[in-house]
Parts: structure tokens; sequence; C-alpha cells
């Protein structure tokens, strides 16, 4: 599985301070896809420079799972979802509603995360909220999905041979 971890924030573009949450993307994401390989960015809250990363990774490498972290929330620079969308030909709601109410219980600040997903080509695309451990506790819900979504998108029958 080829993955694009983009991480958004202003501070780590411009090393204010080291991105923890893009190397966390990479813990999780090998425990549950070992045969993984990475490629890594790191872009500020702007618009135009986020979908540049995104069609990079979907178009260009035709990686086939794309993942953000950071910039989902209401702060006036957190445009990803925004940027995201823009690039999205296909989305997926559930995944963003999905972390919500699963982080909810525990986290009661989740649903200030606007974060979403969706399709581009081949290509899976999903935003996190930028905390490392908000990384790890969304990755862990998602990664039944995201192993199945991957499979449909490369046009693999992931039922074949199951009753
Ligand atoms: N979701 C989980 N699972 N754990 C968290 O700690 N933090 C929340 C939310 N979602 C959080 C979470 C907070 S405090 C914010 S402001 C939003 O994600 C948006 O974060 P972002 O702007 O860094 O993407």
């Amino acid at each position: 599985m080829k993955i694009g971890r983009v991480t958004i924030s202003d501070r780590a573009s411009a090393g204010v301070y080291a991105d923890r949450s893009g190397p966390e993307i990479e813990t999780v994401l090998e425990e549950h896809f070992p045969d993984a390989q990475f490629h890594a960015e790191v872009v500020p809250d702007e618009r135009e420079m986020i979908a540049a990363a995104l069609l990079h990774c979907a178009d260009d490498l035709k990686f086939d799972l794309v993942v953000t972290t950071g910039g989902t929330g209401i702060s006036s620079r957190d445009v990803t979802p925004e940027a995201t969308r823009a690039v999205l030909e296909k989305e997926l709601p559930g995944f963003g509603e999905a972390m919500r109410m699963a982080s909810l219980a525990r986290v009661k600040t989740a649903i200030l995360s606007r974060a979403t997903a969706g399709t581009r080509g081949r290509s899976l695309i999903v935003n996190l909220p930028g905390k490392p451990s908000a990384v790890r506790e969304c990755l862990e819900i998602l990664a039944p999905a995201i192993r199945e979504g991957v499979a449909h998108l490369r046009g693999e029958d992931p039922h074949q041979g199951k009753a």
C-alpha cells in the first residue's frame, strides 16, 4: 500500500516545532498495513498548497491512500476540509462522522473537528485532526474502512470467496 501523509500546520512547516503528528500516522498505519510505503509532506494552512499536495499524491504519485493531519478545526487559518473537498470526486462524510462519534465519549472537544474524507481517482483521501493522540484515536476507528475502501478503489472484491 502506497501512502502519502500530509501534515498541515503553519508552525510545523516553518520549523517552529517538530511535526509529531505526521510520524504518528506512519506508526499507526504500519501496525495495520505492514507493507505500507510512505511519502511525507508538511505544508502551511494555505488552501492552494494543501490542494496541491493532495493532487500531487493522488494524481502524480497515484497513492492508494492520502492521510492529512491538522487544520480541521474552526480557527481562522483552518481550511483543510475546504481544500480537501475542492479535490474530491466522491465525498465520504461517514469517515468524519465516525471519528467524531467514537472520539466524543472520551474527548469532549472531538466535535470541533470538521474532518472529512473521500475519493479522487483511485486514491482514498482522509483528514485527521492535528494532535498526535487524535491521529491514533481516529485511525484506529477508520482502519477497517480504509482497508476495504482501498480494495474497492483498486477494483478488488474484498468479499471474494466468502459466503
Ligand atoms: N479528536 C480526537 N480523537 N482527539 C482529540 O484530542 N481534538 C479536538 C478535535 N478532535 C481531538 C479530536 C480539538 S481540541 C480540535 S480543535 C479539533 O479536533 C480540530 O483540530 P485541528 O484543527 O488540529 O485539526
